[in-house]
């Protein structure tokens, strides 16, 4: 298996040219499946599907930063998304957020060192009356308490 810096060509491959036909029009797919795979678009997949697909990089890039789904930085393997909207503000979120801050030795917007989580903060994920609201991955945690946190995040390996 063909290896750049962790981006794993030959499963890139299967995706350019089984799965989506080589078809120009599938570009935004295809870098979303990149996305979900890596929790970010590393800049190796970005100059490979370029040169593999005959699309200039310069257009790749662009579409990349367009969309907001896409991130063009390494993120880690469990993202955390603490809301900090008005509902959840008011119901404590600065207290959850701080003793997430503090767990994990980050500020919102960062990595932990070792890649296992990404903590940053959202403005609201829809749940406003069941406040202050987490979500890790595609688990929502509602009415979160400062000593819940901990447990909650030991259950992200
Ligand atoms: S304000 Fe937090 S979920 Fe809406």
């Amino acid at each position: 298996m063909e290896l750049a810096n962790d981006v794993d060509l030959m499963k890139l491959d299967t995706l350019i040219e089984e799965k989506y036909d080589n078809n120009q029009e599938a570009l935004v797919m295809i870098l979303q499946e990149v996305n979900a795979e890596y929790n970010y678009v590393p800049p190796e997949a970005l100059r490979y599907v370029a040169e593999k697909m005959d699309i200039p990089l310069s257009k790749i890039y662009s579409i990349a930063t367009f969309y907001k789904a896409f991130h063009l930085e390494p993120r880690g393997r469990h993202i955390i998304s603490q809301c900090v909207g008005t509902a959840c503000h008011v119901r404590g979120a600065t207290r959850i957020k701080g003793k997430v801050e503090k767990s994990l030795s980050v500020k919102a917007g960062e990595n932990t060192k070792d890649m296992r989580y990404t903590f940053e903060t959202v403005r609201c994920i829809g749940c406003c009356s069941l406040g202050p609201v987490i979500k890790i991955d595609d688990d929502v945690y509602s009415n979160v308490e400062q000593d819940q946190v901990d447990k909650m995040l030991e259950k992200y390996q």
